[in-house]
């Protein structure tokens, strides 16, 4: 009997990825977002540059032969533009102006440029539903100017107008309306300091077209449209009759969300886009009810991609993975356009932990084994920062260091967004683990601790001076980058590896797949050229013959004579002839 295993890239001079970019250009292949693999960093938690605690955009920079390492084609930047951060910065108060937090406007053309010369695209994220109430339109509005029709005002219900125009609740609890001095209500979907925008204004229009210029001309390869699907709602704007209605958001269509006026807009955008050389591309954060209806958003006049929260939603289970698959296919199909896959992102909790709850080690297994399905499928996918270091979530914040408002929101009910955005650990024994080192170039070493964290977890620092702005647990130091690079077996190395084998074959990304009988319950079987994957969700060994030359495992395999051994939990990707 063998014991099968993917053979470990060689262990590199800088395993934590803090060379200097290189300037010199690589070559873009063209339609490169069909099955392009974008990894999507969540700035204020990747790396930081002056040991604040804070992630910044020249840590990011520092940080990106890590990502050009580890394979992946693009860069996602959640938002960094000047916002009083009520909602992480998905509250804009400039979108033409970095937050000092994070940087400068060079800084971030310098991260663009750095980025382009290793070779990855840059999306950076655009906030269109919603502005923060700190910009100058709503200021204006506020103060009564012609801006209060940028936003949507109304006079309240009651006898007195005591009450909100609608029953519209907040997606972070609490009611949509929030009044103002005059006695007037402004409609928020989200926290009361992110007011909707109203796009029956042509002035917004003009406003957006000109802000996605900005960045174009600044060199960015495309957008992550925030809330893509909100921008219009219903005429006369009526009730919905019913409570909890964040619950109803992607099973049904809401007077506030996915609107079919949306769609024009984005067919504007994507006018824009193709006015300028390059491919640049749109991405619609679309929370739709059907796959069907997500397919209106990647139509060929609109945007390029539409996260696939479908395929995220879906649990650990072979029938209802196989379903989406196949229904998302034929949607996008249905269009032209590639399908999106995605596990994880900032709104979530972490796929590790919904897979493995309490069970780190089952977490994991699974985790791994579905990142290769996911990179297995047609189309491009997207990964969240952290999940390549198999990161869980943190479940054991403390509520002082939690700064998700819909924690605030929900009297601590809901709030689990701060779990998932947990500081990476770049390398060393001790938190910060390299995190608030990350931009300087001078500290490759191990153990740096900027400040008070003492590394046990919850107990670590938590604000300014200290060393990460959400404690990182004592047990992530085994799961730093250092840690893991070169470590046989590392899930680090398993997306090298993967993310490797995926450029090599011509058979994956863009292109199609066939389905073959399932060998036994729980076990997904599939071809693409020259390519097999099989994955075992089940709780039993599957045995069955051995497909053809192992190119990848998510988990060690028995071989033996001409049978395979597949553990629960796996999946692995062979060359067939
Ligand atoms: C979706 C973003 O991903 C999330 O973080 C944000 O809170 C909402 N949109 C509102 O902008
Ligand atoms: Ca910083």
């Amino acid at each position: 009997m063998s014991l099968l295993r993917t053979v470990n890239p060689e262990s590199p001079a800088d395993p934590v990825g803090l060379t200097e970019p290189s300037a010199e250009p690589r070559p873009f292949a063209s339609r490169w977002w069909r099955d392009a693999v974008i990894y999507q960093v969540y700035v204020r938690s990747f790396a930081d540059s002056n040991g604040d605690g804070i992630g910044d955009l020249p840590g990011i920079r520092a940080r990106l032969p890590h990502l050009a390492r580890l394979g992946v084609d693009a860069v996602w930047l959640t938002p960094f533009y000047a916002s009083p951060q009520a909602d992480g910065g998905y509250d804009v108060a400039d979108y033409r102006a970095v937050d000092p937090l994070f940087g400068t406007l060079d800084d971030a053309v310098q991260l663009i440029d750095s980025a382009h010369g290793l070779g990855l695209r840059v999306i950076v994220d655009v906030v269109p539903n919603h502005t923060s109430d700190q910009h100058e339109w709503f200021r204006a509005a506020l103060a009564g100017g012609p801006e209060r029709d940028l936003y949507h005002f109304r006079q309240g219900r009651g006898t007195d107008g005591e009450l909100p125009p609608n029953d519209w609740e907040s997606v972070f609890g609490g009611p949509a309306w929030t009044r103002v001095a005059d006695g007037s209500w402004y409609l928020h979907l989200f926290a009361p300091q992110q007011p909707d925008l109203n796009w029956e204004n042509p002035a917004v229009h003009a406003e957006f077209d000109s802000i996605l210029r900005f960045w174009l001309d600044r060199g960015v390869d495309g957008f992550r449209v925030d809330v893509a699907h909100g921008m219009v709602k219903a005429a006369g704007m009526p009730d919905i009759g019913a409570r909890e209605q964040a619950k109803m958001i992607g099973s049904q269509v809401l007077p506030f969300f996915d609107q079919d006026g949306v769609h024009a807009i984005h067919r504007g955008w994507r006018r824009l886009l193709d006015s300028y050389e390059g491919e640049r591309i749109g991405v619609a954060e679309a929370w739709a009810p059907s796959p069907e209806r997500l397919a209106l958003y990647v139509r060929p006049d609109e945007l390029h991609q539409a996260f696939n929260f479908q395929f995220l939603t879906c649990p650990w289970d072979a029938t209802a993975m196989r379903a989406v698959v196949d229904a998302s296919l034929a949607a996008t199909g249905s269009v032209g356009a590639p399908t999106t896959w995605v596990l994880s992102n900032h709104d979530v909790v972490r796929h590790l932990t919904r897979y493995g709850a309490d069970d780190y080690a089952k977490g994991l297994r699974r985790a791994r084994a579905a990142a290769l399905l996911m990179l297995a499928l047609p189309g491009s996918t997207y990964l969240y920062q952290g999940e390549e270091l198999g990161l869980p979530e943190v479940r054991d914040l403390p509520d002082e260091a939690r700064q998700d408002p819909s924690f605030f929101r929900t009297d601590g009910q809901d709030g689990l967004r701060d779990g998932c955005r947990v500081p990476i650990p770049w390398e060393g024994d001790r938190a910060p683990y390299g995190f608030g080192s990350g931009g300087t170039g001078e500290d490759t070493g191990t153990g740096t601790d900027t400040g008070t964290s003492t590394g046990t977890g919850t107990d670590a620092g938590t604000g300014s001076g200290t060393g990460s702005w959400l404690p990182q647990p004592a047990s992530w130091a085994g799961l730093s980058v250092a840690a893991q690079t070169g470590a046989e077996g590392s899930t680090l190395e398993l997306y090298r590896t993967a993310l490797a084998r995926r450029k090599e074959l011509p058979g994956l990304g863009d292109g199609g797949m066939e389905w073959r009988p399932s060998p036994a319950a729980g076990v997904l079987d599939f071809v693409r050229p020259g390519f097999r994957c099989l994955l075992n969700t089940g709780t039993e060994p599957v045995e069955l013959p051995t497909p053809g030359r192992l190119l990848v495992t998510s988990a060690d395999l028995a071989a033996e004579g001409g049978t395979l051994t597949l553990p629960a939990d796996t999946c692995t990707w062979w060359a067939i002839p």
